[in-house]
């Protein structure tokens, strides 16, 4: 059984991470208006990430006999003044998100809830990589400081990401065999 203070927290981490993929779909649009189309493939296929990562907490709480309850969404900002300062907002976020994922590896060790630790450890692992990621971006388009070749060029590199739904969590969204 999931310790009750657990089961609150995680249910705050689905709202956050489901806020996470809000902020992307509303980046997606926001390049989607700007006809940075590889940009906001990039941030649709982020905001499919994201559900997923609602959606582990979901799975890891309904497993240990919890009941999920979702709450109110924010809502994102619709607008950025340039691709350099959504993807600063990216990974602004991303930085808070580490944060909250701290908290929570604190938390289960205050409650000694020791079957949250590999789900706990998953997530440490992403964020590192999520900053990394959008860290990375960011970089790029401060090297081409708003040059619009520059701009073609990074847009067209983020045109190839895809998003591939992991195997272990398809059964999660009714997709391949049920868990
Ligand atoms: Fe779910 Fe991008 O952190």
């Amino acid at each position: 059984m999931i310790p009750k203070k657990m089961e609150a927290a995680f249910n705050e981490q689905i709202k956050h991470e489901l806020e996470s993929a809000y902020i992307y779909l509303a980046m997606a649009a926001y390049f989607e208006d700007q006809g940075l189309d590889g940009m906001a493939r990039w941030m649709r296929a982020q905001t499919q990430e994201e559900v997923t990562h609602a959606m582990r907490f979901y799975k890891h709480i309904a497993e240990r006999g919890g009941r999920v309850k979702l709450h109110a969404l924010a809502e994102p900002p619709a607008d950025y003044s340039s691709p350099l300062a959504a993807f600063e907002g990216a990974l602004e976020h991303e930085r808070f998100i580490t944060g909250t994922i701290n908290e929570l590896v604190k938390l289960g060790r205050e409650e000694n809830d020791y079957a949250s630790e590999s789900l706990l450890q998953w997530f440490v692992d992403e964020q590192v990589e999520e900053e990394e990621t959008a860290g990375r971006v960011v970089q790029q388009l401060k090297v081409v400081s708003g040059d619009g070749r520059g701009l073609l060029m990074i847009d067209r590199e983020l045109a190839t990401r895809n998003f591939v739904l992991n195997p272990e969590l398809a059964g999660l969204f009714a997709q391949g065999p049920a868990q």
